[in-house]
């Protein structure tokens, strides 16, 4: 399938600025920023690399937290609305340098090189990428260059991505049924999966509201972190964050909202460091 992920991002930058705005939407705030602060744990005078940053929600979070950031993204526009974000996020903290912004493709070897025969190259104590592994269609040249860009001891890579139970084509369906003990009728969230192991790129949306489709890469478990190992990174922290009851019940989702399958987790959120 012919795909070009600059062209296809640079056209969705506007329409996933808009959803995410500056605060960024519920998945961010509920569930991927706490993944994150768990996993990355930023202090002050951290060098961070923050990869496929949208419009520069964990660049600036990272920022905020006394990081000096090099926050990148495959597409140009993306960065643009990123730029323009810092300031509704900062509101007059002098932060303002430790942001640097450029583009990188994590697709394209040459990128990786580029950064890291530059003064911008590391090594870093943080490289993030958030929510967007399902996004890219190989992750053999991120994994090569992640050894050569974080710090031996304390660098970690963080990542977040859409759990590989959402990216493989998965039936979801709502039933009801009468609880015995209540006798009230309740709401039943079922998945049904016909494949795991071998899924092709598939199209699919991001945010409702984004004027067209992009590509999902699905990746089993086993897929997703082979490239890691062979690059002789370890796995050292794994979590499967998702919405609870408590916040399906405060909040008045539209039903068949991915939320309200709360036996199931939306991400997959783990941490990397060099052996
Ligand atoms: C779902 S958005 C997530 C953005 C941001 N990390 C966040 O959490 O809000 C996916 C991002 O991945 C970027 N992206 C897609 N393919 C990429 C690639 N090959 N290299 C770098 N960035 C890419 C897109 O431009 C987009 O900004």
């Amino acid at each position: 399938m012919e795909f070009d992920p600059v062209l296809t991002w640079d056209r969705l930058a506007e329409s996933w600025d808009a959803a995410m705005g500056t605060e960024g939407n519920d998945y961010f705030t509920v569930i991927e920023l706490p993944a994150l602060e768990r996993m990355v744990q930023p202090k002050p005078g951290d060098r961070a690399l923050d990869l496929a940053t949208g419009n520069g929600l964990v660049a600036h979070w990272l920022a905020q937290k006394g990081a000096s950031v090099l926050a990148t993204d495959g597409s140009p526009a993306m960065i643009v609305h990123a730029q323009a974000r810092q300031a509704m996020r900062f509101k007059g903290i002098e932060v303002e340098s430790l942001v640097a912004y450029g583009v990188l493709d994590v697709t394209n070897p040459l990128h990786f090189e580029e950064l890291i025969s530059s003064d911008r190259g590391g090594p870093f104590d943080i490289i993030t990428m958030n929510m967007a592994i399902m996004d890219v269609s190989t992750l053999e040249h991120l994994a090569n260059a992640l050894p050569r860009l974080l710090k031996n001891g304390g660098g970690r890579f963080v990542a977040t991505l859409l759990h590989p139970l959402f990216t493989c084509g998965v039936t979801r369906s709502v039933e009801y049924s009468d609880n015995p003990k209540s006798g009230r009728e309740e709401a039943v969230y079922t998945l049904k999966m016909s494949k795991y192991l071998h899924v092709p790129p598939s199209k699919g949306v991001a945010t409702q509201s984004q004027p067209h489709s992009q590509l999902y890469f699905h990746r089993p478990i086993h897929e997703l972190f082979s490239p890691f190992f062979r690059a002789g990174l370890i796995l050292d922290a794994l979590e499967e964050p998702n919405f609870d009851e408590a916040y399906t019940k405060a909040n008045d989702l539209k039903l068949g909202s991915l939320r309200q399958f709360t036996q199931f987790p939306k991400l997959l959120a783990f941490r990397l460091k060099r052996a």
